[in-house]
């Protein structure tokens, strides 16, 4: 059977890294809550840098690390685009020199990147498209609520970027299986309430334009769901807990890291935490946690890797791979 093989992967952040000490100067906050209560220690935000521009220069790196020039879709994972409307896939697919590839993007918020990577291994799977590049890219800086310490001291902005080919069933980088679910009735809990056509509104200055979230509540969901989700998957792909060598799960907070690898009853040592450097990049914070892990090592070819995500929606994912002989693209 075929199945879609994991062959580059490419990463952006902004120029602007904000500390949480300057943070502190503004906001009623400091760095040690930040550090103690989520693990975040500096974050990335735009100055001017759209969603599009991260998602395009991520996926050239991933694009030149595969060593390819041309695919057949571009899935963009984003709750940042770059306008309501159109997509901002089709704008990064053309800047990209990716000519007529079906372009689209995916709204499930922080488990973003996990839908959109079912959606294309499905695509591919069934024979509907070749190579696929899928993204997940981010600027929460655009809609926090600058006054908000609760939300401003947690999101950053930034983009992650995979390429997908036809390859073999059970060959390294294939992903071995999905689980994919939601629940409606927690949609207040992680919202922009206005600017959608309930609340026509998001003009600068308008009420509901800012991003809210109630965090205790969201925190007990992110364990139980994406505990859930990633214990049914390796029970779907017949994996081991104890065969798990590292767990890349959304990069939301430290103790919600942890509490999942506890639930799971995987070692905490194979949490991949990214959120020190990059903060909560939403879609973005699994390819960008994967580089990272790439980078220092932690991740080698051979490795069974677990990912799970929770966001809005309420949503949640989970996949599992071999990790790769894999060329990957920084900056
Ligand atoms: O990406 C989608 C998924 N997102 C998540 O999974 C986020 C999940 N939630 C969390 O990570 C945590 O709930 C937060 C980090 C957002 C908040 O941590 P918490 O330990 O749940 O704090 P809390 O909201 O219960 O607030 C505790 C106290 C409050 O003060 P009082 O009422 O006890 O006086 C807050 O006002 O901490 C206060 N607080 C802050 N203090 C200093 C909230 N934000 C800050 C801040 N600096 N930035």
């Amino acid at each position: 059977m075929t199945a879609a093989v994991l062959t580059g992967l490419g990463t952006a952040l902004p120029a602007r890294l904000v500390t949480n000490e300057e943070l502190s100067t503004r906001l009623d906050t400091t760095d040690e809550w930040i550090r103690t209560r989520t693990g975040i220690g500096q974050r990335f935000w735009s100055s001017g840098e759209s969603t599009g521009d991260l998602a395009a220069a991520a996926g050239e790196r991933a694009l030149a690390a595969a060593r390819v020039s041309e695919v057949d879709m571009v899935v963009l994972a984003t709750t940042t685009p770059d306008h309501p409307c159109p997509a901002t896939a089709p704008e990064v697919a053309s800047r990209l020199g990716l000519g007529h590839a079906a372009a689209f993007d995916i709204a499930a918020v922080c488990s973003g990147f996990v839908y959109a990577l079912a959606i294309a291994s499905a695509a591919i799977s069934a024979g509907l498209t070749g190579r696929a590049l899928v993204i997940g890219a981010e600027t929460y800086s655009t809609i926090l609520d600058p006054e908000d310490r609760s939300t401003s001291v947690i999101f950053g902005d930034g983009a992650g970027a995979v390429v997908l080919e036809p390859g073999e069933a059970g060959a390294p980088g294939s992903f071995a299986g999905f689980d994919l679910g939601s629940d409606g009735a927690g949609r207040e809990l992680i919202q922009v309430p206005g600017g959608g056509s309930r609340e026509r509104t998001g003009a600068d200055g308008a009420e509901g334009r800012y991003f809210t979230m109630r965090g205790k509540a969201v925190f007990k969901e992110a364990v139980t769901r994406m505990a859930g989700s990633a214990s049914k998957l390796l029970a779907s792909v017949g994996w081991a807990k104890d065969s798990v060598d590292l767990l890349v799960g959304h990069q939301a907070n430290t103790r919600i890291l942890h509490a999942l690898a506890d639930h799971l009853g995987v070692p905490r040592e194979s949490v991949v935490v990214d959120l020190d450097r990059v903060g909560n990049t939403s879609a973005a914070s699994i390819p960008l946690a994967l580089a990272r892990a790439a980078a220092e090592h932690r991740l080698r070819p051979g490795d069974r890797v677990l990912l799970s995500a929770f966001g809005g929606g309420l949503t949640w994912g989970s996949t599992a791979l071999v990790w790769p002989e894999l060329p990957i693209g920084t900056h």
